[in-house]
């Protein structure tokens, strides 16, 4: 099947001597390949040459994949007239072109609970303190906009750290309500949910190949065109110039997603992800999405069972979530108890801040435990997806519980 795991009987050699099959929790982090990404790239691979350069059947074949893979992109996030596709290394590089394109004087109102990627690129921001409710944050965001008229908003499509899904349709309403554009970062959204700019009502989608589990570098910037085209090329170079004169300075730049991709672009990451997406199209999202709820209470009410690990959520038990679960631990360190799993019990997890520390901090904070080393915050993570099985969950209960006992 296209959606089948590369690798999903990768098999460890405990601690103890016996050999088991490697339970990969760690998907928030790096999803593993499909089947769908791993054939297209071995397809493309003995006849790939040159994009948009070059004569011949290989530079052709390459030019007409990659630019598939762009109209399939397109269609995965709806795009329309007004969008443009560009492919960026990953979500990072996508939210720092992004926040480079924005006009002149535009302030950024985020929440401060936000992954680095999100937090991090943008020059003037208004952050905002991470809401208990999506009430709060509706209420938050309206107070902000009343004040700050040049605004962006940006947000989180799905928390990296608790999972949780934000409500962007209503954000995204909020800030259109006031004519400013709603930028996601759907770096954990994509991989489960569908991720259509107009159902969400964003006007810029960022997600990674790496975590839609196509691993060859590829991420993607969906949206509107009008900024990207009037933006500084995120690379300058071939491709991303139309004419070069012979003083410095003299360059007409390229409109469109070749302003923003200069130098060879990254093909086989670009047609790997577009076959995933392809896949996900075709199949069946409610029944997968069923799955990972069956995975999700499965773990989550085991871990309600283990002492000393506390599940941790921003706005409750009870709000929707993706594939994740961090946990604090009473007086443990996550990163010592993250090593006993992968070594005892053949279990990969992540363990410490995730790029998110503002938001870690104050999760470990109000659970009031969870502390490392010296006083620093962290948490251990379990994230899954495609391919995940109840195995998987049961054993890092069974491995948690025997870590925290000893
Ligand atoms: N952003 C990735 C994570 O949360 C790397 O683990």
């Amino acid at each position: 099947m296209n959606l089948d795991i590369v690798g999903d009987d990768l098999k460890v050699t405990l601690s103890h001597g016996e050999v088991v099959r490697f339970a990969h929790l760690d998907y928030a982090a790096s999803a593993p390949c499909v089947r769908a990404a791993a054939d297209a790239v071995q397809d493309l691979l003995p006849r790939y040459g040159s994009v948009h350069r070059g004569t011949g059947v290989r530079a052709n074949a390459s030019t007409l994949a990659y630019e598939l893979a762009r109209d399939v992109v397109a269609e995965f996030v709806g795009a329309g007239e007004e969008h443009e596709i560009v492919f960026t290394r990953n979500t990072t590089d996508a939210l720092n072109l992004l926040a480079r394109s924005l006009p002149p004087g535009t302030t950024t109102i985020l929440f401060d609970g936000e992954h680095h990627a999100n937090l991090l690129p943008w020059p003037n921001q208004l952050r905002l303190p991470t809401p208990s409710s999506p009430q709060e944050a509706i209420a938050a965001l309206h107070q902000a906009l009343k004040t700050t008229r040049q605004a962006v908003v940006t947000i989180t499509g799905a928390s990296n750290v608790t999972g949780e899904v934000w409500p962007i349709r209503e954000l995204a309403d909020v800030a259109h309500a006031y004519g400013v554009r709603m930028i996601v970062d759907a770096a954990q959204l994509a991989p489960h949910h569908p991720v259509s700019l107009t159902e969400l009502g964003a006007d810029y989608l960022a997600f990674s190949g790496h975590k839609l589990y196509a691993p060859f570098g590829a991420g993607v910037l969906a949206g509107r065109a009008d900024w990207l085209d009037a933006a500084p090329p995120h690379l300058a170079g071939g491709g991303a110039s139309a004419v070069v004169g012979d003083r410095p300075g003299e360059i007409t730049w390229a409109t469109g997603p070749a302003r923003h991709e200069g130098g060879t672009p990254n093909l086989l990451g670009a047609v790997a992800l577009a076959a995933v997406c392809e896949a996900l199209a075709t199949a069946d999202r409610d029944a997968l999405l069923a799955h990972e709820e069956t995975l999700l209470a499965r773990l989550r009410d085991g871990l309600a069972t283990v002492p000393g690990a506390t599940e941790v959520s921003v706005f409750g038990p009870g709000h929707p979530r993706v594939g994740i679960v961090s946990i604090a631990l009473d007086g443990r360190d996550p990163a010592e108890i993250a090593g006993v799993l992968g070594r005892d019990h053949g279990v990969g997890v992540r363990a410490g801040q995730f790029c998110a520390h503002p938001l870690v901090r104050r999760l470990t904070d109000s659970a009031q435990t969870g502390t490392c080393g010296a006083g620093t915050p962290g948490l251990l993570r379990a994230s899954f997806g495609l391919g995940s099985t109840a195995d998987d969950v049961d054993r890092l209960l069974a491995g948690l519980r025997a870590a925290l006992r000893t």
